[in-house]
């Protein structure tokens, strides 16, 4: 079976982007990938958190992965953080990996910008950590949204280069994974392209469904169509994006035909949208709660996963010292 990894940042909760654009994504491909999927905490130290809160976020995502339906007795869950190896697999392609293009990395070109005051070189090798996340378990796959497609390229990069620079033919270049046909961006409901924690418009998995209301129900929207079967605006095509992944196809058509001869209510779409975006998510926040509440076996599901994605980067780790000229340790 093809090897398989994929993190995401403990940095708060789950949102619908994270849900839609890569967890459904991990959850369906358990069953037939050897599947690795950890929690990315030395990522999340690029902004500084506190200790507390890093223990808090790692604990909650760990409980939302098994909400979404990430088994542990069929993939490996587990910290980045307890997998040493990692780090220094991350040294080694560091080594091999250019200022110039670390610094064209959009996502270090904008993080520089938001966070002018805090650019340190944790944020610039921001894509050499991602790589070594892969590259230590040989992953030929990466379920991950639209966003991560610049990471995954120097993924590839530092791949073919450490293969060049010695001559083998050890790393497999991983490729991004979607199921849809194509990745998936899933928007703000605030009239901005993504959702994102740093843009402040997530919808999260465990918003009751109260808030999930009150946030759709404020969404973005425009004074209506004037000519039948005209193009929609950015703020109306998000909201068929939405419709689109969370609603029955006949609503979504529903939808349409009102939009196409101009007697939309967006009251009456934004009602229908909250309603199906609740259908999706109560009943994971329900096991959110519960698994939350069972600290014992979070540790547990963790322990465990931490053991066996270990042994996997020894294996690797053990070869590239090897082929470095180090001895093993
Ligand atoms: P992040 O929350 O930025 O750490 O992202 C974790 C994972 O969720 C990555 O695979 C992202 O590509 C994915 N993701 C985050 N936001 C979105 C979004 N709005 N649409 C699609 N995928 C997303
Ligand atoms: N960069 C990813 C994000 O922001 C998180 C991540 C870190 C990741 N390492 C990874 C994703 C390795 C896939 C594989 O979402």
């Amino acid at each position: 079976m093809e090897n398989v990894v994929s993190g995401i940042r403990p940095t708060g909760n789950l949102h619908l982007g994270n849900y839609f654009g890569a967890v459904t994504s991990f959850v369906k491909m358990q069953d037939d990938y050897n599947c690795k999927f950890f929690i990315a905490d030395w990522h999340s130290l690029t902004t500084h958190p506190k200790p507390e809160d890093i223990q808090a976020s790692t604990n909650t995502i760990l409980a939302e992965y098994l909400a979404c339906g990430i088994d542990p007795e069929k993939s490996v869950v587990y910290m980045q953080s307890d997998v040493p190896e990692v780090l220094e697999l991350y040294m080694y392609l560091n080594m091999n990996t250019y200022l110039g293009e670390l610094e064209r990395v959009t996502t270090f070109k904008e993080k520089a910008r938001k966070q002018p005051d805090n650019v340190n070189a944790g944020l610039l090798t921001y894509p050499t950590l991602m790589a070594a996340d892969i590259l230590i378990h040989r992953a030929l796959k990466v379920p991950v949204g639209k966003d991560q497609e610049q990471n995954m390229e120097m993924a590839r990069k530092c791949a073919r280069r450490f293969n060049n620079i010695y001559g083998v033919d050890f790393f497999p270049e991983p490729q991004s994974f979607y199921f849809a046909k194509e990745a998936i961006k899933i928007p703000g409901l605030d009239g901005s392209g993504k959702m994102g924690k740093s843009e402040g418009n997530c919808i999260y998995l465990k918003d009751d469904a109260k808030t999930i209301q009150k946030k759709v129900m404020k969404a973005v929207t425009d004074s209506g169509p004037t000519e039948p079967n005209s193009e929609k605006p950015e703020v109306i095509k998000n909201l068929f994006t939405f419709l689109n992944i969370v609603s029955a196809p006949e609503t979504v058509q529903f939808f349409e035909e009102k939009w196409n001869d101009c007697s939309i209510r967006y009251g009456d779409l934004k009602k229908q949208l909250a309603q199906d975006i609740i259908g999706y998510t109560e009943p994971i926040r329900e096991r959110i709660n519960e698994y939350s509440a069972n600290k014992e076996l979070l540790r547990k599901v963790a322990e465990q996963g931490a053991e066996k994605a270990r042994e996997s980067a020894r294996q690797t780790l053990a070869e590239v010292r090897q082929i470095i000229g180090f001895k093993q340790y």
